[in-house]
């Protein structure tokens, strides 16, 4: 019988469901309604959301949809701005999981039993009261709402620890690090003078919940040519309680880690499988490298084909990419968070603009220019991160090995689509959303909708701007630049997707 697993508790409030009123709780293992009167409490476990937002803005409804049989499941909260952030950062997850592209992070379990695969919602009759053995719940995060009737913590907040899988035995000191033993199979191309294993390794990708009992035991976890790992720390997510994972995307998790020099700096796990990913991050490196001087913008990094093990495959060593950390919020956020300030929102436009420019000029193509890919630091300023799909002057003829996101990218992309323009269309799409919010900061309510996949335009958009009610709106406004940025999206939409009647240093100068 499932239990709320309290430790992977992330956001509470009171809500209603079918005029009955409760809490509503998102944890890492799905979204449970849980009634005031201790009626039977309603779950939804994760693996079957396929869809969560918030619907009504006045109405202050959570509509949450299942695979499976579509079902729609309506809560309303009272604290809606709250639960926003939260269920949009869920949603996205839940997208993740059902579609099988990245993994979740999943705290580790307190041993409460796990629904069957194919069941849909369920109703479960309320937690057992608490024993000592019980995990502790956290803080409550939401003001002035009721906490869930049931259980009451007993203890003082425990950290979840990660059991070992029961077949598992502990990492060996990293000192014992066997060499790699994966069959391979004919090898990939590779970057001169480099051996891979990796690019032959055909098993499965370590997932999120595998790398975070890794950083649990960092310091046996890394491979040691990646410097003094033993005096390495791994750092908790604050905003996560127990976990170490700081944002996951289609490819990777990213987590923090405070090196040997105190300093901390970004490690980025991944979760799938990317053709040729070692060729790519090694020349990608060396290029950067090159042309370092004036590309700030870009984090510096440094990738390790064997970089970390789990325990799952404490013979393996999977790659990583080691970055400085970058202190910031990705665009939504720095969107969400500056609404009201529409001179700030226009200038890191500009900013982003004119830095894609300079790396145009230096033949170099982002190739997934997207909100979580684009962090606003603390300084004002602007950085890209995710370099999985990126363009540099050797790959010249080749094929790109991701699409990027689809509500930034012209409909017309294919892998074909290669070269250093790669980013023109984004760089439209990020600049008409970012002046037109400018001007009319509602449409970021109305369009985005707490969405971290795009801004205010998305693929349906660019595929039917003559029935595209954000475009309608976009056309009816007065304001001069916010026409031009239009006609130029028509004609780029009329053209291939490395159309370079448009480059940012133009937009820049709109
Ligand atoms: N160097 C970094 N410092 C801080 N946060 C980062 C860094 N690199 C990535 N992130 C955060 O982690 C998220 C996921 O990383 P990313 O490289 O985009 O993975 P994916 O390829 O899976 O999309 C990013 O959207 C960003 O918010
Ligand atoms: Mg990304």
């Amino acid at each position: 019988m499932p239990k709320i697993d309290y430790s992977s508790y992330i956001k509470g409030s009171a809500a209603r469901y079918n005029k009955i009123k409760g809490n509503l709780l998102l944890s890492a293992d799905g979204i449970w309604f849980v009634p005031d009167d201790g009626g039977t409490e309603l779950y939804l476990p994760i693996e079957k959301i396929m869809d969560a937002h918030i619907e009504g803005v006045l109405l202050k409804k959570i509509s949450v949809i299942t695979n499976g049989s579509n079902d729609r499941y309506l809560f309303s909260v009272a604290e809606k701005d709250e639960w926003k952030s939260a269920i949009s950062l869920a949603a996205g997850i839940f997208r993740r999981v059902t579609t099988g592209t990245s993994s979740r992070p999943v705290p580790p379990s307190n041993g409460h039993a796990k629904l069957q695969p194919n069941s849909q919602a369920v109703s479960v009759p309320p937690p057992t009261p608490t024993s000592a053995t019980q995990p502790t719940p956290k803080p409550q995060p939401q003001k002035k709402k009721k906490r869930p009737s049931s259980p009451k913590p007993a203890q003082s907040p425990t950290p979840p620890t990660a059991p070992a899988p029961p077949n598992a035995a502990p990492i060996q000191s990293a000192t014992q690090a066997p060499t790699q033993t994966t069959p391979v199979a004919a090898p990939a191309q590779m970057a001169p003078g480099r051996s891979s294993t990796i690019a032959a390794y055909t098993g499965p990708w370590p997932s999120g919940q595998d790398y975070e009992q890794s950083f649990q035991t960092l310091k046996l976890s890394m491979h040691p040519s990646l410097g003094k790992v033993d005096q390495w720390e791994a750092v908790k997510n604050p905003k996560t309680p127990g976990w170490y994972v700081y944002a996951s995307g289609n490819y990777g998790s990213i987590y923090k880690v405070k090196g040997d020099d105190n300093k901390f700096f970004a490690l980025k796990c991944f979760t799938r499988k990317s053709e040729n990913l070692n060729t790519r991050y090694f020349q990608i490196s060396d290029y950067l490298l090159k042309h370092s001087k004036g590309l700030d913008f870009l984090a510096h990094f440094q990738y390790f084909e064997q970089g970390i093990r789990t325990r799952k495959s404490q013979s393996f060593y999977f790659p990583v990419l080691r970055m400085e950390w970058i202190d910031g919020v990705t665009l939504n956020k720095y969107i969400q968070d500056n609404i009201s300030n529409l001179k700030i929102l226009k200038k890191v436009s500009v900013n982003l603009m004119n830095e894609l420019d300079r790396m145009q000029n230096l033949g170099i193509g982002h190739g997934d220019l997207a909100g979580d890919n684009i962090i606003v630091t603390n300084s004002g300023g602007v950085k890209l991160v995710d370099y999985d799909g990126m363009y540099i002057p050797n790959f010249k003829g080749e094929k790109s090995a991701e699409m990027g996101h689809a509500d930034f990218q012209h409909p017309g992309r294919s892998v074909d689509t290669f070269s250093n323009k790669l980013d023109n269309f984004s760089a439209l799409v990020i600049h008409l959303s970012l002046s037109a919010i400018s001007e009319n900061p509602n449409l970021w309510e109305k369009y985005n909708g707490g969405d971290p996949d795009c801004l205010i335009l998305r693929k349906k958009d660019f595929l039917n701007l003559d029935i595209s009610p954000v475009y309608k709106e976009l056309t009816a406004m007065k304001n001069k630049k916010i026409k031009k940025l239009c006609g130029i999206l028509e004609d780029y939409l009329a053209h291939g997707p490395l159309w370079d009647g448009v480059n940012p240093s133009m937009l820049a100068s709109l």
